[in-house]
């Protein structure tokens, strides 16, 4: 069944970005010119999903409505729905329920940035027909940060180790994923960890068990940031200026991307244009507009 819905996660608690988080929510901060959450929006439009729903707290949710609003002007439809407390990350499949309505979903954390050519191609691809569940994996220099997978020389997974100290894999699981329509239910089922939260590795475990669960690695040319530190934070803020100044483009402005993924034409492209303020952004995409 094609992926039809997506929902970009944007709580949390942001403690290891501390004092940035004490008044803003961590995908509002910047990576170099667009708040952070313009990257995963970003990525899921590409995959051609154009129905999202915004999880955030209740103190963040508002500002979410105000920078996005109801997504008409992009050819999108989005909504907004409260997490109370960050209890994990498979509560966005019980907050989200009536949303995704038993329909399958892909889900992307807000401070995930994914960047690479023919990504577009390989997202709408896994989206296209969604049996059970699936992740995109990376390699990354130190896995104990992450949720890693053990596979097989096929690429099958044998096993998901949350944050493991002595690490079998480099494979880390990062914040994209998508589910077949049973999440909700399997999400319900959960039990708190030690930390008492719902654990996203403990969600994909219940499809690895049925053998439900497939993987993507993205390969060494594919960009990927969790931007949960300053470092990390920095780090993508750097890519993103080097590549755009240096190849004149954009990366991840819902405005071009809505347009390039005909989700609106450029009559209403023009005139989100002409509502901006005078700035680069905006004779950017007067620049598209022009073409
Ligand atoms: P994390 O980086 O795991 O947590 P965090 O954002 O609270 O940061 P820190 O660890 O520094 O305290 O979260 C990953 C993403 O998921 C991030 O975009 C926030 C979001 N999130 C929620 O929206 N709700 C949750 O319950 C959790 C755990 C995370």
């Amino acid at each position: 069944m094609k992926i039809k819905k997506g929902i970009i996660l944007a709580g949390g608690t942001g403690s290891r970005l501390y004092p940035l988080t004490i008044a803003t929510n961590k995908q509002l901060l910047p990576i170099y010119d667009k708040p952070a959450i313009y990257y995963p929006l970003a990525t899921l439009m590409l995959a051609g999903i154009q129905d999202i729903l915004f999880i955030s707290t209740p103190r963040d949710l508002p500002i979410l409505q105000i920078l996005f609003g109801d997504g008409s002007s992009l050819g999108m439809n989005f909504s907004y729905q409260v997490q109370h407390k960050p209890g994990g990350l498979p509560e966005a499949f019980i907050v989200g329920e009536k949303f995704i309505n038993t329909e399958p979903v892909a889900m992307i954390l807000g401070d995930n940035f994914f960047h690479a050519h023919g990504l577009p191609e390989i997202l709408s691809r896994a989206v296209q027909s969604c049996t059970g569940a699936g992740i995109f994996t990376h390699r990354v220099e130190d896995p104990s940060q992450y949720g890693v997978v053990v596979v097989d020389k096929n690429d099958t997974i044998l096993e998901i180790e949350e944050k493991p100290k002595n690490f079998k894999s480099n494979l880390a699981i990062t914040g994209l994923y998508y589910f077949d329509e049973t999440v909700c239910e399997r999400a319900k089922k959960l039990f708190p960890s030690e930390r008492n939260e719902l654990e996203i590795v403990d969600l994909l475990k219940s499809y690895l068990l049925e053998d439900k669960l497939s993987m993507s690695l993205l390969g060494r040319g594919t960009v990927w940031f969790d931007v949960g530190t300053p470092r990390a934070l920095l780090d993508a803020s750097n890519y993103v200026q080097v590549v755009q100044d240096r190849q004149g483009i954009a990366i991840a402005s819902p405005e071009e991307v809505a347009w390039r993924m005909n989700f609106i034409s450029k009559d209403p492209l023009e005139k989100l244009v002409n509502g901006l303020p005078k700035g680069r952004y905006k004779q950017y995409l007067h620049g598209l507009v022009e073409l």
